[in-house]
C-alpha cells in the first residue's frame, strides 16, 4: 500500500515510545505516513502519544523487562498485523542506572540493566522473528551508545551503562549473521547526546535532529552495511 507522499507504507514497531527518541521516531514514520506499533509500559499514561491521534498509530502494552509479555508479543498483534508484516524493529526502549562508578555499582542493579538493555532486544527480536517482513528486507535496529565502545572509551568509570551497550552491540553483530539468509538488517545507533529525560538538559542535540539523523542511516542501511554501529550522522563508530 502507498501513503500520500507516494511512498511505500510499511509498519514499524518502536519500544519505549511514549517519551524521549521513542515518542520522536513514532512522530517521524507517522508524518512520512507509515504505520507505527507503538509500544510502552503504561498506555493510559502516555498522554503526549495518544495526543498524536494518527490513523497509522496503533499504542501497545509492553513492559521489556516481562518476559511472558514479550513471548505473547506476537499473538498479540496478530489483530494488528492480520496478514501484513513487520517492516522494522527500533529497540529503543532503554535505562542508565544509578550507580555506575568503581565504589558504587550494584550487582542488582547491573543485572537489570543488562535484562532491559542487553538481553530483552534480544528476546523481542527472538519472538518476533516469525513477523518480519524479510521482502522488503526488514530492519531491527538497536539504540546504542558511544558510551558502549571500548575504543572511545577515555573517560572510565559508567561500568553499568557502558557494559549493556557493549554487549548490546555484541547481540547486534551476531543477530546480523544468523538472520542475513532469512533477509533480515541489522544496525546498532548512536543517538548523539540529546536532550532527552535520559540525557537532560545539557545534550548537545533535540530528539528531532537525532531521530531525522538516524532515520536517514536507516534508509541507507543495506547488505554491506549491516552488522555495524553508527552515529546519528552517518558516521560508524569504532567497537
Ligand atoms: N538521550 C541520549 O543522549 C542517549 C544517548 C545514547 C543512547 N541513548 C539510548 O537511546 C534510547 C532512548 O533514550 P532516551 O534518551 O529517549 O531515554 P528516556 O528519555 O529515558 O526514555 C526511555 C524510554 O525507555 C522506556 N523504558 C524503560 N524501561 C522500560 C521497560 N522496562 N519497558 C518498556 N519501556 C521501558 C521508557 O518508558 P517509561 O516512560 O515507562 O519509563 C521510555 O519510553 C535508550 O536505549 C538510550 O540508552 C540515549
Amino acid at each position: 500500500m502507498r501513503s500520500k507522499t507516494g511512498k511505500t507504507m510499511e509498519t514499524i514497531l518502536i519500544t519505549g515510545a511514549n517519551r524521549g527518541l521513542g515518542l520522536e521516531f513514532v512522530r517521524q514514520f507517522l508524518a512520512r505516513g507509515d504505520k507505527v506499533i507503538a509500544c510502552c509500559r503504561a498506555p493510559n499514561e502516555a498522554v503526549e502519544l495518544q495526543a498524536l491521534n494518527n490513523d497509522g498509530l496503533e499504542i501497545f502494552p509492553l513492559d521489556v523487562g516481562n518476559e511472558k509479555a514479550i513471548q505473547s508479543l506476537p499473538g498479540r498483534l496478530s489483530g494488528t498485523l492480520k496478514e501484513s508484516k513487520i517492516a522494522m524493529f527500533i529497540n529503543n526502549a532503554g535505562i542508565y542506572g544509578q550507580t555506575q562508578s568503581l565504589d558504587e555499582a550494584d550487582p542488582e542493579e547491573w543485572l537489570q540493566v543488562f535484562r532491559i538493555n542487553t538481553i530483552a532486544p534480544f528476546l523481542l527480536t527472538r519472538a518476533l522473528l516469525p513477523l518480519m517482513d524479510s521482502q522488503l528486507p526488514g530492519k531491527l535496529i538497536f539504540l546504542s551508545s558511544k558510551m558502549g565502545s571500548i575504543a572511545d572509551n577515555g573517560g572510565g568509570s559508567t561500568y553499568i551503562y557502558r557494559t549493556s551497550k557493549a554487549a548490546l552491540n555484541q547481540v547486534m553483530k551476531s543477530l546480523s549473521i544468523d538472520l542475513a539468509d532469512q533477509g533480515l538488517l541489522t544496525a546498532a545507533l548512536h543517538p548523539g547526546w540529546v536532550r532527552t529525560d535520559m540525557g537532560g538538559p545539557n545534550g548537545l542535540i533535540d530528539a528531532n535532529e537525532s531521530v531525522s539523523g538516524m532515520m536517514r542511516v536507516i534508509d541507507a542501511l543495506d547488505a554491506t552495511t549491516s552488522g555495524r554501529f553508527f552515529n546519528f550522522d552517518g558516521a560508524e563508530i569504532s567497537w
